[in-house]
């Protein structure tokens, strides 16, 4: 097929029916996407792929790079009236749109630089986001009806900032994947209704965690690494990018499962991914797929998140591994 003959973002966005308040946010998200795709590509020119002063509510150090991205995502979506607010890994407090309709009711969660370890190395990094509907509009949104809308996922998807930039985005229907074609600086269909396998031979772990893991975890990694001779009695593959948008790309990509776990170190208890803008979109991409998501004793996506930046174990990918590790969750 010819790039020419390819099906741009706006069209598919109608053929999914998605009203015309959500095709204007996602089309302000996706804009939001190519510009940070410039600044990544030209960041070790301009010198920003270092650190920061600041720290983020995790007491994360910022990168140059994730405020820079946070600020091009505040700044472009305010642009769209439908949205109401915004929630950035970034940002301590729920940010308000003062641009926002008074119909405006949805509420966009995001993590605008994920990966930033791998800035450095120019390795894969990418965007996070997902589109919360509330039950009704609000003047000032509350972060009380933020969190309740979280159930209320209506589209999610995230940008992979690597040899090429793809945008990978479900309005519940199909996921869909396009690239951004940097000649014409528009995002074109290579792929919809992309499907996860249910089987896979391939897992990715950060295994220098290994002596924090739950039984559940440290068995299935097990069962993994003993191959052919083991229970499985087949080989498994590792992978482990350090940027979710990167490793839960694979998924989509070949099959797999991704897991950050919870950890018995400190503050490990939750994991290290943050729920609303990363294990809720990655969750509602992977269901939509035909793949499966789990905390490891329950579904992510049935979450009911009493706090803006909160952690959740994140288990997702391919069905049959998933309810592998669910029913080793139950069991040991
Ligand atoms: P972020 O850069 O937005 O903080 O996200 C990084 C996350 C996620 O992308 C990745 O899967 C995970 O951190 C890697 O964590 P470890 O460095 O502990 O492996
Ligand atoms: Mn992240
Ligand atoms: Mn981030």
């Amino acid at each position: 097929m010819s790039v020419s003959d390819r099906t741009g973002l706006a069209v598919w966005l109608k053929s999914q029916a998605a009203d015309v308040a959500l095709v204007d946010c996602l089309q302000h998200i996706a804009a939001s996407c190519k510009k940070i795709a410039h600044l990544v590509a030209r960041a070790p020119l301009t010198g920003t792929t270092g650190i920061s002063q600041q720290t983020n509510i995790q007491g994360e150090t910022q990168k140059q790079l994730d405020i820079i991205s946070n600020d091009v995502m505040v700044e472009q979506l305010r642009l769209s009236p439908h949205i109401a607010a915004m929630v950035s890994e970034e940002v301590p407090d729920l940010i308000q749109n003062p641009d926002a309709a008074q119909s405006a009711r949805f509420v966009v969660c995001f993590d605008p630089l994920d990966g930033s370890s791998n800035i450095e190395t120019n390795a894969a990094i990418g965007t996070i986001f997902s589109v919360l509907e509330l039950d009704a509009p609000e003047a000032e949104v509350r972060t009380k009806s933020v969190l309740q809308s979280a159930s209320n996922q209506i589209a999610a998807g995230y940008a992979l900032y690597g040899p090429s930039t793809l945008l990978v985005l479900t309005t519940g229907k199909s996921v869909a994947i396009f690239a951004l074609d940097p000649d014409e600086g528009v995002f074109l269909l290579l792929e919809d209704h992309v499907n996860i396998p249910e089987q896979t031979s391939e897992f990715a772990i950060n295994m220098a965690y290994q002596r924090f893991w739950e039984p559940a975890v440290s068995n299935y990694i097990v069962q993994c690494v003993a191959g052919e001779t083991g229970p499985r009695k087949k080989a498994f593959n590792m992978r482990w990018t350090g940027s979710m948008v990167a490793d839960v790309h694979r998924l989509f990509v070949r099959g797999g499962i991704f897991l950050y776990p919870s950890l018995s170190k400190p503050g490990g208890a939750k994991g290290k991914l943050r729920f609303l803008y990363e294990a809720n979109p990655m969750a509602f991409l992977v269901e939509v797929a035909g793949g499966a998501a789990t905390t490891g004793t329950g579904s992510i996506r049935l979450i009911e998140p009493d706090r803006l930046h909160q952690r959740a174990p994140v288990i997702l990918g391919s069905k049959e591994e998933v309810e592998l590790l669910e029913n080793l969750h139950h069991t040991l």
